[in-house]
């Protein structure tokens, strides 16, 4: 039964009669803005100031608080909404508490619904490679069917903070370091979380997040500070949040780290002048986990009740897992120091998100009726493995391909070696909190079923992901254990070099554990890790082709790596289907097309790595190091630059023509190439589009990407691909944060990646 026949069946049924009242007043009324904001009024009259404040409270499931007091303090009203349930009965049993509530408001129930619910796609890097909308689109739209039918209504994503340093853990979790990429996916991402309504069925709410910057941490290190110029902010680090929320975000999620010395959560600025009054925000906002309490160590807040003060004046509506709301609250009312005006903006735009997400009208609108609850708990038969396998192949990035060592052949044999290669558990990434490694397919069991009985294979673990005890100690402490084999590092290599000698082709499965790519997680330096690099050089010394396919959150520097491979595969962390999309790629099955979302830097001191970099004074030139700005150990350059990738195909791109290379203000210019597929093969590739400001009122990026299309040509066969532009494409903010275009000269490059263009120039006048 589909859960719109349920909400009629939920209606209907005697057992949820405590609904009744609210239920009816729900449904009956038109979905209007009128409808809801008359509805929330009358409601917020019969509220006490506690049940106010209650609703103001999101708690976790989860240690903190014992599920039976939960329960207790939702038929009290003083709990909103709950997250990190994903059991159907639980839910219901928090719902059915509410309805037994005085006011019977319904609870909402979240999850952080990152990259998948039960079918885990690749992580949010690993999506972002794939420059494909559709991709994103169904990624999006199977992780609201599936959270959905765990009852959940609200997830937090997308993540969408830019980063441009690879040492932070959470790079994992966003789409990269371009403004125009990032923004793309998080509008398509966010529309496709919340379907054609929020009060779907199979639809839930998207919560932005980490409102903001929290991707320029300083040094790449977790919850640092960010200290940012107005200009970049607005240019490259904010246009994200915003596309999300010009798309119909519900919710935002405010980010844990100051800016310029302001905490976000106690930023009026961030909530409500830009927020608020520049975008027209008109959802809820939610602060991340225990947020108002550290206001205290940020140093803005003298105590509790300073920190909750700051957090409900500065626009915080709901209070994640932390008691700050509830036991400050009142005493600040009491005093006059929050007025209740101040609590009631809060409650308003908790109460207008549960009407958005349609619980007013049925509360068990996702949760459903007890008797259809799926008999497979798990959702084993509930999985889209089809479409996970999919995106997870599109999401692979072929970093290196020399003499055409792949695709592989289905023959001989063939070694599996390297501590990823039959990790289900790190194949999920991080944030995958509904997924089970039971039901993922790990490298070896993919490469395993493509080649059946036609090759065989012989595995060796090769080495531990790493060997560094403060590392493993502070992991396991964090998150799910690294597997450690006891055995002497040596002897483990050796079993491998045993295994790659009596091989024809040698797969080594390496990287990082999906605990070093998460929250918390970040690193000093960007190499692979333990005596991985060890067992690479040992493989090589065999003589054996070396194809290492690469499983990690972030980029690393593979310079030697990169040396020793005759092939490399970039394969992040690919969801539930990984195994089989892996070999997809190894086979030739399916022709790769992933680019870079982020520069891969040479060496970890390189970073913050990124393409659209101001020129500076003294710019880096390859030939040229004589007091220009670089480093002196090895080139400046990246190893792979943002927007790279390899296919079995190859591609030439003509020269660019242009309509007019004098543009005014109301002409649209098309840039035009022709691209062809010069190889054997079919195969899609990326054309990308950048824009560079040769002289303005502020230095510009050398380049900034402003367009792309995904192609799929035949071999032989030669596409016109053309892009449009407009005075808006043009723009950008000036010193006085006015964002315009200026007349003058402009380069317009056109290529396969960052580097790799073709250049023309045009004015504007
Ligand atoms: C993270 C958020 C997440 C929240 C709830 C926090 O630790 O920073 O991204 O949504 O936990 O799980």
């Amino acid at each position: 039964m589909n859960k719109l026949c349920l909400l009629s069946l939920v209606i209907g049924l005697a057992s949820q009669s405590a609904w009744a009242e609210n239920a009816t007043t729900g449904v009956g009324a038109a979905s209007t803005l009128q409808a809801k904001n008359a509805f929330i009024a009358n409601l917020m009259k019969q509220m006490t100031l506690d049940e106010k404040i209650g609703q103001l409270r999101l708690i976790s499931i989860g240690p903190e608080m014992p599920k039976p007091e939960i329960l207790k303090e939702i038929t009290a009203g003083r709990i909103g909404g709950t997250f990190n349930s994903v059991v159907l009965p639980d839910n219901r049993a928090m719902q059915d508490a509410a309805g037994h509530s005085r006011n019977k408001i319904p609870m909402f129930f979240a999850f952080d619904v990152v990259h998948g619910q039960r079918t885990i796609f690749p992580i949010s890097l690993g999506l972002a490679s794939t420059w494909d909308m559709n991709a994103i689109t169904r990624t999006g739209r199977v992780s609201a069917i599936e959270a959905a039918a765990d009852g959940v209504d609200m997830t937090f994503a997308p993540m969408v903070d830019i980063t441009r340093d690879a040492r932070w853990g959470r790079s994992s979790e966003g789409f990269g370091e371009d403004t125009y990429l990032v923004s793309r996916i998080s509008a398509t991402m966010t529309r496709a979380f919340q379907g054609t309504s929020m009060q779907a069925p199979n639809s839930i709410m998207a919560v932005v997040k980490h409102f903001a910057l929290y991707g320029a941490v300083e040094g790449g290190r977790d919850y640092n500070t960010v200290d940012m110029s107005p200009v970049r902010m607005q240019q490259d680090y904010l246009p994200p949040y915003r596309a999300s929320i010009d798309a119909g975000a519900g919710g935002v999620m405010i980010a844990l780290n100051s800016i310029n010395g302001v905490p976000s959560t106690s930023n009026a600025w961030l909530l409500q002048d830009v927020l608020r009054r520049d975008w027209g925000f008109k959802g809820v906002t939610v602060s991340d986990h225990g947020a108002i309490k550290e206001l205290i160590d940020h140093g803005v807040a003298k105590d509790f009740r300073e920190a909750a003060k700051l957090a409900i004046k500065a626009g915080v509506d709901l209070s994640m897992n932390d008691k700050a709301y509830g036991e400050e609250l009142p005493g600040l009312v009491k005093s006059g120091e929050v007025s209740e005006k101040e609590v009631d903006n809060a409650v308003r735009e908790v109460l207008g998100a549960k009407w958005e997400m349609g619980l007013f009208a049925n509360p068990y609108l996702r949760i459903g009726a007890a008797v259809d609850d799926p008999v497979d708990r798990n959702a084993e038969n509930r999985l889209h493995r089809a479409e996970a396998r999919d995106v997870a192949r599109k999401s692979i990035v072929l970093l290196k391909n020399q003499n055409d060592t792949l695709p592989l052949k289905k023959q001989g044999t063939i070694a599996v070696i390297g501590p990823l290669a039959k990790s289900s558990m790190d194949m999920l990434g991080s944030w995958s909190g509904a997924g089970l490694p039971r039901q993922t397919v790990n490298a070896y069991d993919g490469i395993a079923a493509a080649v059946g009985d036609k090759a065989k294979l012989i595995y060796a673990l090769g080495s531990n992901v790493t060997d560094n005890q403060h590392a493993i100690t502070y992991l396991n402490k964090m998150d799910d254990q690294i597997a450690i084999d006891p055995r002497p590092e040596q002897d483990m290599i050796d079993e491998a070099v045993k295994a790659a000698r009596q091989a024809d082709v040698v797969v080594a499965v390496v990287g990082e554990s999906r605990n070093m790519s998460h929250e918390a997680a970040s690193r000093v330096d960007l190499v692979i890790p333990g005596r991985q690099r060890e067992l690479i050089r040992a493989l090589k010394a065999t003589g054996k082709p070396l194809v290492l396919v690469l499983m990690n959150g972030r980029p690393l520097a593979l310079g030697e790596e990169n040396e020793l491979a005759d092939a490399m595969v970039e394969s992040w962390f690919l969801g539930t289907e990984g195994g089989n999309a892996l070999a997809d790629v190894l086979f030739g099955d399916y022709n790769p097309s992933g680019k870079l979302p982020m520069t891969f830097p040479r060496s970890v001191g390189q970073v913050p790595a990124y393409y659209n970099h101001l020129n500076t004074g003294r710019p880096y030139r390859p030939n040229d190091s004589n007091y220009t700005s670089n480093y002196f150990e090895e080139p400046t350059s990246p190893l792979f630059p943002f927007g790279y990738g390899l296919s079995y195909s190859q591609f030439s791109v003509s020269d660019i023509t242009l309509s007019i290379n004098k543009m005014t203000r109301k002409d649209k210019l098309t840039a035009s190439v022709m691209v062809k597929n010069t190889g054997k093969v079919a195969g899609e590739t990326v054309v990308q589009l950048y824009l560079r400001d040769v002289a303005a009122s502020i230095s510009r990026p050398v380049k900034e990407l402003k367009n792309f299309q995904k192609i799929m040509l035949n071999p032989g066969e030669e596409k016109s691909v053309s892009f449009t532009l407009t005075e808006e494409d043009l723009k950008f903010f000036n010193p006085s944060l006015k964002y315009a275009a200026e007349a003058g000269e402009f380069k317009l490059m056109i290529g396969l990646d960052s580097e790799d263009v073709k250049e023309t120039t045009f004015n504007l006048l």
